[in-house]
């Protein structure tokens, strides 16, 4: 065997099993059967799932790969996201099912809408941004709080052909004016503010900022701001009196009618470009278009969640600034007229369990979240979700990085009593929708695998050489087949969409993922995350998540973050950053030797760390993914690269400081 053979092979010694529970089993939407109809053809499965949509003309070819990377789907087809989304619900008589409850941050202040009044709001937003000068093709970018009239935004955008790129409310001028230049931003969408941890923040200051940068280092000239008021808060206004572009929401959109007919769009139409990280410093804009888009993302919700659109209230609690938020809060629950919940502030204002709260009011039966949010509850104990009446959960799914066993079962267990179906679902930006999940009515669940493609999908796990290897082993993962949520390019740089995604696999024509992956005994398969977080320790492949879920799976251990760091013996060594749970207080003066005896029980000697740093923090992204490539310049002694991208950049002072107290007392 190869050391590429050997690839991943540590598996984590993990034999849980959780079978569907029966009765969801009994009334699930996709069977067993699924998977052999869709293998037996896959077009023909896909052109099934594209009928869930209204089409205006009907397509005359499924797929169009004549040209690949470039697929084209559902070819000859017309349709309007928006339309599917909102009017054909209300035209079959599903206008008065509520579309969102809205949950605001400070108590009390929420408002649930309607299909019917989420139509008319759209109608009105499409028509005041016709009147703004925004054309089809035109790009608007949306920089808002997580409030209704930003979804009513993304989807006035879809309605006139416009499309929309979001950019997360976190992120900086900076990051927002990169956006804007690279996408050739018309018009951008805002609010004064919103509220986050318990106070109004503001988002317009930023706009402004970013609109000035444009303009000076880019000579880009962004036409129109239009503001929507949300927290009151003075702003700056350079509106027409003053030859500027603010426009205010309520001014305009508020007063447009709500009568507007509609523009079918070729199925290829752009819908929506997301920008995301990339290995070099320049974010990717991720193009998807219409139709397959929408088929994958409506697909797929339905499948993945089982859901029952007449009965389920569902909670997806991604921002909508993150490929989730669109996937999974807007276009695919909304053509599945689902009824859904969006909530905009932390989960722990104005108390830590606010979230548990949402659900008890909403009685909400699928709940959708990430693994880091999990595992700070995790750290909080179960007292605070067991105030709360749960019952109504049904199916919980998670998504954004490998999850940890011991979070996998504590979810299960504490939030979903043990009744609950767990969907560990992988995916990416780039493929639109979720690839590699278990149905919760069919496939039984093993804590911290992802388990098998579903229906359509088709993936494998390969060499560097190209070759599927065998049960038990690791290596690349990769699609093996084209899907309709793909995407089509990166904006304006088919090039790096090329190199970046298919030319590592080019003589197959599969899709590199750029994660790694094991199959188990089964088959079933392990996300160990990025290529790049994987290291090799004198010639053997480790998962730095491998060695993190065996931290975790310590009683003391909150958090862990494992990295390579450079070794003059064996090439990398494990260097892992650990945070203590509150009620293990300092871990006691042997928790270093502790820790390391456990990785090597729970793994073994080669994966034991060679320094284990006790950190009351850890640097995320504020999507949530810890920045391992900063932990790793502390754990090779460098200066500390750059940290504009982290959710809280004083972090990594915490942690430095933290570990240069340990050397003086050394
Ligand atoms: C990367 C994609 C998909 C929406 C949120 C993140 C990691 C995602 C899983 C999972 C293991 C996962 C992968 C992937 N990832 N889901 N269930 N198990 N890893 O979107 O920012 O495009 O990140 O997130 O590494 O490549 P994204």
């Amino acid at each position: 065997m190869t050391s590429t053979e050997e690839t991943l092979s540590n598996l984590l010694k993990e034999d849980r099993r959780f079978e569907p529970p029966k009765e969801l089993a009994a009334e699930a939407n996709l069977k067993e059967e699924a998977y052999a109809r869709a293998d037996s053809d896959r077009e023909a499965f896909w052109a099934e799932q594209a009928e869930r949509l209204h089409w205006d003309t009907k397509w005359d070819q499924v797929l169009d790969w004549s040209n690949p990377p470039f697929a084209k789907w559902f070819v000859g087809g017309t349709l309007n996201a928006a339309y599917n989304c909102l009017d054909r619900h209300v035209e079959a008589g599903l206008g008065d099912r509520v579309a969102l409850h809205w949950v605001g941050e400070p108590e009390g202040d929420s408002r649930s809408v309607t299909y019917a009044e989420l139509k008319d709001e759209v109608c009105r937003a499409a028509n005041a941004l016709t009147a703004l000068g925004v054309e089809k093709g035109d790009r608007v970018a949306i920089y808002m709080p997580m409030i209704l009239e930003t979804v009513v935004a993304m989807l006035a955008c879809a309605r006139i052909g416009a499309p929309h790129t979001v950019v997360f409310g976190g992120f900086s001028s900076d990051a927002l004016a990169t956006r804007v230049v690279d996408c050739g931003v018309k018009v951008i969408i805002t609010a004064d503010g919103g509220y986050r941890r318990g106070s109004a923040s503001a988002l317009k200051p930023a706009v402004d900022e970013a609109r000035a940068k444009c303009q000076d280092r880019d000579g880009h000239i962004v036409e129109k701001v239009l503001v929507v008021r949300r927290t009151g808060q003075d702003v700056d206004w350079d509106g027409p009196e003053t030859g500027g572009p603010d426009v205010w929401w309520h001014d305009v959109v508020e007063q447009a009618s709500t009568e507007h007919e509609c523009e079918f769009f070729d199925s290829e139409h752009p819908l929506y470009v997301m920008y995301t990280s990339g290995s070099t410093g320049k974010p990717k804009g991720i193009l998807h278009t219409t139709g397959g888009y929408l088929t994958g993302a409506a697909y797929t919700h339905w499948a993945v969640f089982d859901l029952k659109p007449e009965t389920d209230v569902y909670w997806c609690t991604a921002d909508v600034g993150w490929v989730t938020g669109h996937s999974y809060l807007v276009y695919g629950p909304l053509a599945n007229a689902t009824t859904g919940v969006i909530y905009e502030g932390t989960p722990d204002t104005p108390e830590k369990g606010r979230w548990w709260k949402i659900v008890q009011d909403h009685k909400v039966s699928i709940f959708y979240t990430a693994p880091t949010a999990i595992r700070s509850f995790m750290k909080q104990g179960h007292e605070i979700p067991d105030r709360y009446d749960m019952s109504s959960l049904r199916v919980l799914g998670s998504v954004g990085e490998p999850i940890n066993p011991e979070a996998y079962v504590w979810y299960r267990h504490v939030i979903g009593g043990d009744r609950t179906p767990v969907v560990d679902t992988w995916w990416q930006t780039e493929t639109g929708a979720i690839m590699i999940s278990p149905l919760p009515g069919v496939t039984h669940g093993k804590p911290g695998s992802a388990m098998i493609p579903i229906p359509g999908v088709s993936a494998d796990v390969v060499t560097e050489e190209g070759e599927s290897v065998p049960n038990g082993s690791g290596g690349y993962l990769v699609l093996t087949e084209p899907w309709p949520s793909m995407l089509r390019t990166i904006w304006g740089d088919d090039d790096r969409f090329r190199d970046t995604y298919w030319s590592k696999y080019r003589k197959e024509g599969w899709y590199f993922a750029g994660d790694g992956a094991k199959k188990d005994e089964d088959g079933d398969l392990w996300v160990l995350g990025r290529v790049d977080d994987v290291m090799n320790v004198s010639g053997h492949r480790l998962s730095t998540t491998e060695i993190e879920s065996a931290l975790v799976s310590h009683p003391k251990v909150a958090e862990a973050a494992v990295v390579g760091a450079k070794d003059e013996d064996t090439g990398q060594a494990v260097v892992a950053f650990v945070i203590l749970r509150d009620e293990a207080g300092d871990g006691g003066e042997d928790i270093v030797a502790d820790l390391r005896q456990h990785v090597r029980k729970e793994i073994g000697p080669i994966a034991t760390p060679r320094q284990i740093m006790i950190v009351p923090e850890l640097p995320k992204t504020r999507s949530g993914k810890i920045m391992r490539r900063l932990l790793k310049d502390v754990a090779e002694n460098r200066e500390v690269g750059d940290v504009t991208t982290l959710a809280d950049s004083s972090v990594m002072d915490l942690i430095s400081d933290g570990i240069n107290a340990g050397k003086a007392e050394d």
